[in-house]
C-alpha cells in the first residue's frame, strides 16, 4: 500500500496524540493549518498532519488503522462513503447523511461521524444569527454529497420545505427517498419558478468556484429578505453571492463552514472544544493568498 505521507503525521508516538486528514489529492487542505492554529492557541502536545491515501489503498488503510497510531482522523474526498464499511459505530447524523468525515479511536475500535451539517450550522449561527427563524422554506442547489449535510442542518433547524434543485434530476428525487416529505426535488432549469417563497438559498454545487463555469440564476424572483450563502469559499465572493448582494440580500460565505466543521474533530481528539475566531478566519485566508 502507498501512503505518501505529507509532514509526519504519524510521528509522534511519546505519549503524544496525533490526527490527520485522510484523502486523495490532499495538497490544498487546509484542514492542518486549523489545527495547528488550535494546538498551538491550546499548548496541547499533538500534532495534526495530512495523509494521501490513492482510493485504491482506502479499504486496506482504514481496516488497518489502529497501526497509523492516530487518535483519529478527517476523511475528506474521495474515502467519506469508503470509510464506513471500516466504522464499529457510526452516529445517526452520519447515517441518514450517508458520509462519514470524521473519524476517532476508541478501545472498541473506530467510530466515526459527519460534522459538515454542525459547520454548515455554526456558519450561519455566527453571521446570520436568528437565520432559522425567517421562515420554514429554503432552496437548495445541488444533490451531491455536501447538499446532503446541508440539508439534513436545515432539517434540524426546523425547516418543513426544503427544495433541492440539480442538474440531474433522479440525484434529488433520491434525497425525498433519503430525507422524507420535506423534500421537494425539481430540475436546476426550473428553480427560479421556486424562488418567491423561501427564506434562504444554498449553493451547494461547484457551479461558481475557480475553474468552474459560474452559477447562472436569476434572483429577481427571491424574496429581498432571504439569506444567500455558498458552500463554495474560493472565490470567497462567488458570482452568486456577489449578484445577491446587488440585490441587497443578506450573505454568507462558505469558509466558515470550513473552520467551524472541524471543532468537533479537535474537541474528540485533543479534549478541548477550539472556538473559531477572527484570528484563524484572518490566517487561513492568508494561507489561501487572500489575507484581508
Ligand atoms: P459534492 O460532494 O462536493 O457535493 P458531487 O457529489 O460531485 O460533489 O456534487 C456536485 C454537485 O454539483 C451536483 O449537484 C452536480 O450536479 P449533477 O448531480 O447533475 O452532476 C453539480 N454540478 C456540477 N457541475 C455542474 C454543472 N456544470 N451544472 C450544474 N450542476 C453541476
Amino acid at each position: 500500500m502507498s501512503v505518501s505521507k505529507n509532514k509526519s503525521a504519524t510521528e509522534p508516538a511519546n505519549g503524544h496524540r496525533a490526527a490527520a486528514v485522510i484523502g486523495w489529492p490532499i495538497t490544498h487542505s487546509k484542514s492542518p493549518a486549523i489545527h495547528t492554529h488550535w494546538l498551538k492557541e491550546h499548548q496541547i502536545d499533538g500534532h495534526y498532519g495530512a495523509l494521501a491515501v490513492r482510493p485504491e489503498d482506502a479499504n486496506a488503510f482504514f481496516a488497518d488503522f489502529k497501526s497509523q497510531n492516530l487518535v483519529g482522523a478527517n476523511v475528506t474526498i474521495p474515502h467519506k462513503e469508503t470509510v464506513f464499511r471500516h466504522l464499529d459505530y457510526v452516529d445517526g447524523a452520519a447515517k441518514e447523511i450517508g458520509a462519514v468525515n470524521t473519524i476517532w479511536t476508541t478501545d472498541g475500535g473506530l467510530s466515526g461521524t459527519n460534522t459538515d451539517w454542525i459547520g454548515f450550522q455554526e456558519n450561519l449561527n455566527d453571521h446570520a444569527p436568528g437565520w432559522q427563524t425567517g421562515g420554514k422554506t429554503a432552496v437548495v442547489l445541488g444533490a451531491g454529497g455536501a447538499a446532503r449535510g446541508v440539508v439534513y442542518a436545515l432539517k434540524q433547524n426546523g425547516f418543513t420545505e426544503i427544495i433541492v434543485a440539480n442538474r440531474t434530476r433522479a440525484r434529488a428525487d433520491e434525497f425525498k427517498a433519503r430525507f422524507g416529505d420535506s423534500i421537494v426535488p425539481v430540475a436546476l432549469d426550473d428553480v427560479e419558478d421556486h424562488l418567491a417563497h423561501a427564506s434562504l438559498l444554498i449553493n451547494t454545487t461547484s457551479l461558481g468556484m475557480e475553474g468552474h463555469p459560474p452559477l447562472t440564476l436569476s434572483l429577481e424572483r427571491l424574496d429581498r429578505n432571504a439569506l444567500v450563502t455558498d458552500i463554495v469559499y474560493t472565490p470567497l465572493t462567488t458570482p452568486l453571492l456577489a449578484l445577491a448582494k446587488t440585490h441587497g440580500h443578506v450573505t454568507v460565505d462558505g469558509l466558515g463552514m470550513l473552520l467551524h466543521q472541524a471543532v468537533p474533530g479537535f474537541e474528540r481528539w485533543f479534549g478541548v472544544k477550539p472556538v473559531v475566531t477572527h484570528t484563524l478566519r484572518q490566517l487561513i485566508l492568508k494561507e489561501m493568498g487572500l489575507d484581508a
